[in-house]
């Protein structure tokens, strides 16, 4: 593991070729994973089969040679162990049957009990078991802000009107919540590092509906005291962290705070800026724009290229995606900017 260039990367040291993974690499654009996927309706029930996990989060390391893993599950495991009525309906996405409407709801829900999630860690355990021994696994969770925002919507949606107008009447009791899943996601990534994870990424993926002081009160404070009790644990104090950040209204320089190792950068940032702000503190990972897999192999050969020239001596680069691979794409696709990280 002392040779990973992932790990090293996030230690911010300059690698000669940078690490690459990408975010949802083990996922619908892949056939083998099609192929697992079709003996499920509920993705969410896949989820809960350990051997299969781990089996899936292999898939794209054996294709494309990756630099790390990721665990297969999904941030939503915390929102359905507190029987929110999770299900993932066929081309829907998720959806909750039991949002969190009310204040009362939030009142009445019932304590967290981070063993409901031991299948995760049963994952973790057979994911690393099956994985090359020097690879490293990454744990996940979502930001306590992305979190509550599906709990309340009930599940994905165009504006979050629900969410917003939520947080418009009862800003009191939606910070109980963001407190109540900060510990949840603090118990959970622990028991995934005992687990055998070795680096952890927070997903803040509804960062883009805040204004900027909505985005420090609701998400960046929760956040960050979730980052102090990992930094604080002498479980998790040595595991190092990577935040992304979707489309936020703030400069990724004004939101990275100790604690964290790595900022990984939505396709909309400027990856040559941040670099210049970030310098010596942080590592970066990102960004290429995932629809550039949609286009010519000249176009992501290009693309990557620019990315990787413009990172080429920054102490800390991991190549990724600036946002999740999408069902669209051509794993051959994938392959060429792989190949042209790597050259
Ligand atoms: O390789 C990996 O990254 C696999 C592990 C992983 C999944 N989801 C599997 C998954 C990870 C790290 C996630 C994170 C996740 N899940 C995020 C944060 C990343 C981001 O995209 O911003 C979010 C917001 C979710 C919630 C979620 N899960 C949605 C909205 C959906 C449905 C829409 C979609 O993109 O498919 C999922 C389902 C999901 N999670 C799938 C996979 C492979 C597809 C499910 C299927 O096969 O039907």
């Amino acid at each position: 593991m002392k040779d990973s260039i992932f790990l090293k990367a996030l230690d911010q040291k300059i690698n000669s070729v940078p690490p690459v993974w990408f975010m949802r690499q083990a996922g619908r654009y892949l056939p083998e994973y099609q192929a697992i996927r079709k003996n499920y309706t509920n993705f969410l029930d896949m989820c809960k089969q350990p051997r299969t996990c781990a089996e899936l989060a292999l898939q794209p390391i054996e294709r494309f040679k990756l630099d790390a893993s990721i665990l297969f599950s999904d941030i939503l495991t915390i929102p359905d162990a507190l029987n929110l009525g999770l299900a993932f309906h066929e081309g829907e996405g998720p959806k909750f049957s039991r949002p969190i409407s009310s204040p009362e709801d939030i009142k009445n829900l019932q304590a967290f009990d981070v063993n409901a999630l031991d299948y995760v860690f049963k994952a973790v355990e057979e994911t690393k078991n099956i994985l090359p021994r020097d690879l490293p696994l990454i744990g996940f969770c979502g930001s306590p802000w992305t979190l509550a925002a599906y709990s309340i919507e009930g599940g994905g949606s165009k504006n979050f009107s629900k969410t917003k107008n939520f947080m418009a009447d009862h800003p009191d009791a939606l910070e109980e919540l963001l407190e109540i899943l900060t510990d949840a996601c603090y118990e959970y990534l622990k028991q995934q590092v005992l687990s055998g994870v070795n680096a952890l990424q927070i997903f803040d993926s509804w960062a883009d509906l805040l204004l900027i002081e909505e985005l420090d009160k609701f998400s960046l404070r929760y956040t960050h005291k979730l980052v102090q009790l990992l930094k604080q644990d002498s479980v998790t104090s040595g595991t190092p962290i990577i935040l992304f950040e979707k489309a936020p209204k703030k400069r990724i320089v004004d939101i990275a705070f100790d604690g964290i190792s790595c900022m990984s950068l939505h396709w909309q940032e400027d990856i040559g800026h941040v670099a210049n702000d970030l310098k010596n503190r942080f590592s970066i990972q990102g960004n290429l724009n995932p629809k550039i897999l949609l286009g010519s192999d000249e176009l992501i050969w290009r693309e990557t290229r620019k990315i990787c020239t413009q990172m080429n001596d920054f102490p800390g680069f991991i190549f990724n995606l600036g946002h999740g691979i999408t069902p669209d794409i051509n794993p051959a696709k994938v392959m060429i900017m792989i190949e042209a990280t790597r050259a």
